[in-house]
């Protein structure tokens, strides 16, 4: 039996009840389609600086590098906002990011139909959209230097290396070519140095994609676009900064952020988490949306595990979870059928059973 190791890091706030929530899952499709799932745990973020003063341990690294993918839930919260920058909750994540290398970060936002209700925009321009925010994740404002602040000046620098923009490029337009074929590099190019330099990579880069369609948008536009008509974009890219206001933008298009998944690619590590945080206010109370965690374990296994089939059915089968009018708190409406974390997860699993007995009758 194929045997698969992750790293499983739950994190704060609602982190550990979502990922829960979405190991029941994995453990369910193990059974289905005869994998054996393994997994180890880790304190990361808040937890962990309670734990052993550091939001990320060395060895907690070092695990996640041996195995096949990393799950993470969320992290941060009100209890550590006050500590100094190098020092807070987040700084697991960049960690991570950085010693895995996992330069691009894949944040489809697409509308299942039974929400199109949810998003604060009209329906006949949120039915539809299907956009893949690919931003670039080690790199640009987050990690430049010079960096610092002293009381009286505050300073960070927007770097960006050849190489770097090459990469990110190349995964934009393979992905663009395997969906609608139209990418949309977004830049600060009419300002900035180093949005100009990344605009004539993208351009250079395109030379070998002559089959998929490209345009630049300048970032104030893309975000003023996104909003007015979502459905023009396919494959939008940009870097690290860029990328992480539209991937919100694009998020709440949607009108649900407790939907969205995300994969953070490097060329030899995976991880996976959901686009939203780590909601203190609602941690421990069985009422967080999993399915963000769950939707991010379906891209695990299309993207890294070579399961595609899996992560299809998965997908198709929240849809029609939420086409029986099945909800967690903050998407419910009058009408639907309100359920907790865990009630969603049996649905889930008891939808899996089926679609699986039905594809193999016997
Ligand atoms: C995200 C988050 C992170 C980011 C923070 C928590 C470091 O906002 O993943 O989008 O800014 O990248
Ligand atoms: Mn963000």
């Amino acid at each position: 039996m194929r045997s698969i190791n992750l790293a499983i890091l739950g994190g704060d706030g609602i982190g550990p009840e979502v990922m829960d929530a979405s190991l029941k899952i994995l453990n369910k499709i193990g059974e289905l389609e005869s994998v054996d799932f393994n997994y180890e745990y880790a304190l990361v973020g808040g937890c962990a600086i309670d734990e052993f003063g550091a939001p990320i341990s060395e060895g907690t690294l070092k695990m996640c590098k041996q195995k096949d993918a990393v799950l993470l839930g969320a992290v941060g919260g009100p209890k550590w906002e006050s500590l100094p920058q190098d020092q807070k909750p987040e700084q697991a994540l960049l960690k991570l990011r950085e010693s895995l290398g996992l330069y691009s970060n894949l944040r489809p936002a697409n509308v299942f139909p039974a929400l199109v209700g949810a998003s604060s925009l009209r329906e006949e321009i949120v039915s539809g959209v299907d956009v893949m925010v690919v931003r670039e994740l080690t790199g640009g404002i987050y990690f430049g230097t010079p960096k610092g602040a002293t009381k009286d000046k505050g300073w960070n620098t927007m770097v960006y290396e050849r190489h770097e923009v090459e990469r990110i490029a190349h995964v934009a337009f393979d992905l663009a070519r395997k969906r609608r074929g139209k990418l949309t590099s977004v830049d600060k190019a009419n300002v900035l140095d180093v949005s100009q330099f990344w605009r004539d990579i993208i351009i250079e880069v395109h030379k070998d994609y002559p089959d998929v369609e490209l345009d630049h948008m300048y970032v104030d536009n893309a975000a003023m676009q996104l909003v007015r008509s979502p459905k023009q974009f396919d494959v939008i890219v940009t870097g690290n900064m860029f990328g992480d206001i539209l991937s919100d933008i694009a998020a709440m298009v949607t009108g649900s952020l407790g939907m969205l998944p995300s994969a953070s690619l490097g060329s030899e590590y995976a991880l996976y988490e959901p686009v939203h945080g780590s909601a203190p206010d609602i941690a421990g109370q069985n009422k967080a949306n999993p399915l963000a965690m769950i939707l991010s374990v379906a891209m695990m296994l299309s993207y890294t595990l070579d399961m595609p089939r899996a992560g299809d059915i998965l997908v198709e089968q929240v849809s029609q979870l939420l086409e029986e009018g099945y909800r967690t708190q903050e998407l419910y409406q009058a009408g639907d059928k309100l359920v907790s974390t865990t009630e969603m997860s049996e649905l889930l699993i008891e939808k899996l059973k089926s679609a699986y007995k039905a594809e193999s009758p016997n």
